[in-house]
């Protein structure tokens, strides 16, 4: 196959090259890491009072007590955001809002997917998170018979009164026909926070919203994956025939040699 053997091509290439101290740094500097957004903390520690569904963080987590127990709540302080905007959010369906807060909240794994964000509320934001299959297609079949307006959540709600209310011209309609796929949903409602994959949980490839932290947090591993994925680019001499080269490769085919 003409890609595997560029990947084979850029490997050897890589091992003949020295490499730079800085890769190390460069990818240390993603792993157990907070974003600088609205609630985050400065840096991730043991949380032992985080609440309800947020608990699998609690060894190590980037949000605070406070932060977990808003995350469960309806239009809380964190981002005012009203779930039920075309009517009452099924159950089955909001604890997968509040897994996904959790995550985004807690989370000290996503360091590889941290890019600046263009917005006032925040500084950081994540970007093309390789969320698990299962995480997406569950969210996506509890969730079908939800109501909502819009598409993308994180822009166009008409914020007058304080609260997301739909923007005139849209109308209420069952998830399924506003996403008509799993990757539609976890794609677009966050504008690409997160990147649909074929990737299972317990794979080591895709980050679980959703896991038994009696076997500790999969995503660690999973970051460690794609920063050691991030750095094989970085490595290479800029400017190079290489360096172009696995730039033009995806971290997860280069990191999968
Ligand atoms: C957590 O919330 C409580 C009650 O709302 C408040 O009194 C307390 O100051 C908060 N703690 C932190 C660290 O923000
Ligand atoms: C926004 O909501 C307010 C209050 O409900 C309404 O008066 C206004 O027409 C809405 N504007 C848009 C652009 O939807």
């Amino acid at each position: 196959m003409m890609v595997a053997a560029w990947v084979l091509l850029a490997l050897l290439a890589l091992l003949a090259w020295p490499v730079p101290a800085t890769a190390a740094t460069v990818r240390d500097s993603l792993l157990n890491v907070c974003m600088d957004a609205k609630h985050h903390k400065t840096a991730p520690g043991p949380e032992g009072q985080l609440h309800g569904q947020c608990t699998p963080w609690k060894d190590n987590a980037c949000c605070t007590a406070n932060t977990s127990v808003q995350a469960h709540q309806d239009q809380s302080y964190l981002y005012n955001f009203n779930w039920d905007h075309c009517g009452i959010m099924p159950e089955k369906c909001k604890r997968h809002f509040i897994q996904d807060t959790c995550l985004y909240e807690c989370s000290p794994n996503l360091g590889p997917w941290i890019k600046p964000a263009d917005s006032s509320w925040r500084k950081e934001r994540i970007l093309h998170v390789p969320l698990c299959l299962e995480d997406c297609e569950e969210w996506w079949e509890d969730c079908q018979n939800a109501v909502t307006c819009k598409v993308n959540w994180h822009k166009g709600w008409n914020w007058t009164t304080g609260i997301n209310q739909c923007p005139r011209g849209t109308s209420c309609q069952k998830f399924r026909y506003v996403f008509p796929t799993p990757a539609d949903l976890c794609q677009q409602i966050w504008s690409h926070s997160y990147r649909y994959t074929a990737y299972r949980r317990g794979s080591g490839r895709c980050i679980q919203m959703w896991f038994n932290p009696s076997q500790g947090n999969p995503n660690v591993a999973v970051a460690r994956y794609y920063a050691q994925a991030n750095a094989a680019v970085a490595a290479a001499p800029a400017g190079s025939p290489l360096s172009h080269l696995l730039a033009l490769l995806p971290p997860a085919l280069l990191a999968r040699l």
